[in-house]
Parts: C-alpha cells; structure tokens; sequence
C-alpha cells in the first residue's frame, strides 16, 4: 500500500441559503482510501432535506504539475486522477487558472468509485511534436474510457497544438485530442478546445452525454478537424456551441441514436454532418434544432458511401440560418472521398449507364424545417439517392435559399421521394408522394436523462 501524504482542500455546501466553506489544510498518512471517510463530515441531521454535498478538490500543482508548459505534467495530472478516482463522493480535479500543463498522451480509465469533476481552468497543452506519439496509439491523446459520470469543466483551453500533424496529415494517422469512449452519464462544458491533431471532441460507445457552452476553433484549412464526433453513443445532447474548424462541425455517425442539436453556431467547416461510415451505419432519432451556419461547405447533410448498408432515419433539421453555404442542403449517397476514384455520381449515370453498386444505406424519413439564408452553389437542395435504395419519406417545410450572388437556385433530386409543405424556393424537385410525413421527432426532455 502506498503512503502518500497530501494536502486536501475540502468544499462543503451545506444548502443553497448557508454557504460555508471549510478550507481544511492537512496532512494525512493514507493507507486506504477509507481512511478519508473519516475526515468526511456528515451532514447534521436537522439539514437532511436540504441537497447536500462535499467535495475533494485535488490540484494538479500538488502532485507535482509545474504549469510552466514546458515540464512533462503527465504523470502529476495521473496520480492526482488515481486518488480521485479512488475516493468516495464528488471530487474535483483542478488545472488552475493562469498555468499551461503539457500533457503527453494518457490513458485514463475507469471505473470510478467517486464522481469527478475534472476543473479545467488553466490551459492544457499537446506535445508539438507528433514524434512524442511513437510507440503509442497515433489516435489518442486525452483518451478516457469506462468513467462514468464525469464532469469536464472550468473554463479553460484544451490544445491540440495540431499544426505539426496537419503538414503531414497524408502521411499520418492523426490524433484526436478528447475521446470519451465508454463513458456513461458524461457532461462536457465550458471549455475552449483549439488546434485539435485531428477531431477535437470525440464520444464514442457512450451513453447519455451533454456538451455545452463549447467554443471550439481551428483554422478553415486545417484537415479533418471535425468540432465534435459522436459515433456509436446514445443520448447526446450538443447545444450553445461555437464551432469553427476545417472539418465537420458535428458528426454523427454508426450506431448513434437520440441526438439533441441546438443553438448551435458553424463556421467556416463543413457544416452538419449524419452517416460516413463504409460499412454498417444506423443513424436515427436526431433532431438539430437552431443553427447558424457561416462560410461552410455544406449546410446539413446526410452522406452515405456506396456499398454500405443501414439506415438513417427519424432525422429533423429546423430553425436553420445559412450565410454563404455550399450545398445547404445535402443527402449524398454516392459520398467519396477517397483517392481512388468511387463510383459516378448520379448525374453521370444517365449520360454513360454505367453499372452501380446497389447497396446502400437506406435514408428514410428526413425532415428538413424553416431554413432559409444565402448559398455559395446554385443546386441549393441536393438529394441524390442511390437506385438500390431511393431515398424515401423525405419532408421539406419553408425553405428559403437565396443565391449570394445573384442568379437563381435550383434544387436536384435523384430516387428521392417525398413531400413538401409551405413556401419554397427553391422548389421541391420529388417525383412526389402526397402523403406527407413530417418528423416529429421529440426529444424534449433532456434526452442525456433518458434511459436508453
Ligand atoms: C511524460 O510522462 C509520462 C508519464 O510519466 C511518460 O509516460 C512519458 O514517457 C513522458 N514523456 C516524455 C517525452 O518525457
Ligand atoms: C492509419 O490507420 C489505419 C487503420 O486505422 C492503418 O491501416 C494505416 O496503416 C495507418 N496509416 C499510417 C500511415 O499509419
Ligand atoms: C446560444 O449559445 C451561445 C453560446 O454559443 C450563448 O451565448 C447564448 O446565450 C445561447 N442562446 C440561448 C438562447 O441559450
Ligand atoms: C447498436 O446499438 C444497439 C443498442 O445499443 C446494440 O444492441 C447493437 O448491438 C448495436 N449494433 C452494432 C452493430 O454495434
Ligand atoms: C463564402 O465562403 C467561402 C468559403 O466557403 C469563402 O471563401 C468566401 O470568402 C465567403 N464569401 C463571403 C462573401 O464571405
Ligand atoms: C417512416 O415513417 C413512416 C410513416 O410514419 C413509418 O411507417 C416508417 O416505419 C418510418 N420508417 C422508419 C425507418 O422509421
Ligand atoms: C429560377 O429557377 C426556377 C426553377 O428552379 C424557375 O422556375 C424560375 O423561373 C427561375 N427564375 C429565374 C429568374 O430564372
């Protein structure tokens, strides 16, 4: 058993209305994390009604962090994790205000037997050099896995330092600077994240997650900085976000269902983007409620490879603001982005009949609500399905798309059905069906507090 002797600040709330905060300086010699129930108090008995907490608070500085940006805080930001994740009870795990921390790669791993809160207010910084990541897993920088119910928070910055990995992006597989995978019960908020090596913000596999107040920024050119990356997770809610990146600013893609976009501001990127995945792909309950999207290449999309297979389906887009977009509106079923080049988009296929693949992912039920501004391409609406697997039950309500520069818009459409509602310029292009089936899909309640 290891004898550590640290210095442990303590918070207590005691109500809403008494605020005390006892500042306990100690010395303990622990040889089992019990040992700190001790110094726990517990709430007086007359107080029971009343919410009440404690919390550990554990700074980085204490086990050895130096903040300078130049030490390798790693092992520091590691143990200060260990103890907290060891403890009983809530605990927050500080990087204080005015100090950078170089953080190499880690691996943190739950479970937990406490809460945490991991404080971020100072700046957390990547080695530049993507060297340091030799021998180690080229994706993962920040990586969490199996925590459950941890908070991320503080204000601070989280920086990729992700220009030495952009210049050599062809060559290398980049990483992504925050992946939370397996994590349940996650709350991500109040945190700068810049310059990320590859996405900035990655959930995989999880459970019941709400990002906020993210302000996320990377510049235009930089390659495959999606803003956030959910993929496999159920439950997510993204909302009062600012994403400015050189990739897409949220990504959706596999077995992700119960997603909850709002206020959401995109730009420059590559706008809202469901489906990517080559193989297998369920995308489906998704709403994105209130977004302004700026300079980007696309608006909101739905991009399917050929050859896949899946669905995504139950997928409402409203409220939408576009300012100078390519492609506003775009479900894509021949998506290639691969050196060699993909099978023909479906414009070709007429003139040349040459053979498709008839896989696909099946796109069902898409509704496309209140979006109206400016766009950079004259094909405003774009729904180019695949013959194998037509698009079906696609629903358009008052759209307004105005060229930026003058001249008209248009809108394209290939084995795509479906109705529309309302005004709308430019106007539907369905071989239509009249039955008009408007998504409604609700997910009004916090859907993180869903259970699945
Ligand atoms: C930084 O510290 C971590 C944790 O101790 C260690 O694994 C890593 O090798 C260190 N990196 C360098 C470049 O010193
Ligand atoms: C990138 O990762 C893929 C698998 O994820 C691997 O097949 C490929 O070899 C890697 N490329 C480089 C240059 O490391
Ligand atoms: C929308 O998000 C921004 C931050 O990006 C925030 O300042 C603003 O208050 C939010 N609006 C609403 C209505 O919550
Ligand atoms: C997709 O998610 C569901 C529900 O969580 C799960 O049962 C299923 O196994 C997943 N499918 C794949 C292919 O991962
Ligand atoms: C429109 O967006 C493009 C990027 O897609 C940008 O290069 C161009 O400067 C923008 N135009 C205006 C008028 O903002
Ligand atoms: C699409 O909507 C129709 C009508 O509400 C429904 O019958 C069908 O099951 C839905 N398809 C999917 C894949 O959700
Ligand atoms: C604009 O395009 C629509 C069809 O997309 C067409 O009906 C309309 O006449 C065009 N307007 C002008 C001014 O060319």
């Amino acid at each position: 058993m290891a004898r550590m002797r640290q210095k442990m600040k303590k918070l207590r709330y005691w109500s809403p209305s008494t605020f005390i905060v006892v500042f306990i300086h100690i010395n303990i010699l622990v040889t089992r994390a019990e040992g700190f129930d001790s110094v726990i108090q517990l709430p007086r008995s007359g107080l029971r009604r009343t919410r009440t907490r404690s919390k550990w608070v554990l700074s980085v500085g204490d086990y050895g962090a130096k903040g300078d940006g130049l030490h390798n805080d790693t092992e520091a930001f590691m143990e200060a994790w260990k103890m907290a994740c060891s403890l009983p009870g809530f605990i927050n795990v500080v990087f204080p205000y005015g100090k950078t921390f170089l953080v190499h790669p880690v691996d943190i791993g739950g479970p937990c037997r406490s809460k945490i809160t991991l404080r971020i207010s100072g700046t957390i910084v990547a080695p530049q050099d993507p060297v340091m990541w030799y021998g180690l897993n080229q994706r993962k920088w920040l990586y969490f896995h199996g925590v459950n119910h941890l908070t991320v928070d503080g204000g601070g910055r989280i920086n990729g330092m992700g220009q030495e990995w952009w210049a050599r992006s062809c060559k290398i597989n980049s990483t992504n600077a925050l992946t939370f995978h397996r994590c349940k019960d996650l709350k991500v908020r109040n945190i700068i994240l810049l310059n990320s090596q590859q996405m900035h913000v990655s959930f995989t596999n999880c459970m019941r997650v709400v990002a906020s107040h993210l302000k996320v920024l990377a510049p235009a050119s930089s390659p495959n900085t999606d803003g956030i990356h959910i993929s496999a997770t159920k439950g997510v809610e993204v909302r009062d976000t600012v994403i400015r990146t050189g990739d897409d600013c949220i990504s959706i893609v596999r077995n992700s269902s119960r997603v909850w976009v709002r206020n959401i501001s995109c730009g420059p990127g590559h706008g809202i983007s469901l489906g990517k995945s080559k193989t297998w792909e369920k995308v489906q309950n998704v709403i994105v409620d209130g977004a302004y999207l700026y300079n980007t290449d696309n608006g909101v999309r739905i991009k399917t490879w050929q050859g896949g297979s899946g669905l995504a389906s139950k997928i409402t887009f409203q409220n939408i603001l576009m300012e100078n977009v390519s492609n506003p509106i775009l479900i894509n079923q021949y998506y290639c982005d691969s050196r060699q080049p993909c099978q023909n988009e479906p414009r070709e296929h007429l003139a040349s009949g040459i053979d498709r693949q008839t896989s696909a992912v099946k796109v069902e039920n898409i509704s496309f609500i209140d979006i109206q501004g400016t766009t950079a391409t004259e094909e405003a609406i774009k729904f180019a399905c695949s013959d194998g697997s037509p698009c079906e039950g696609l629903y358009l309500e008052n759209i307004f798309l105005a060229p930026c520069f003058g001249g008209n818009t248009s809108s394209l459409c290939w084995q795509a059905h479906g109705s529309a509602r309302g005004f709308l310029h430019p106007p539907a292009c369905f071989s239509s069906t009249n039955d008009f089936i408007r998504q409604n899909v609700r997910l009004e309640s916090n859907p993180a507090i869903h259970s699945v």
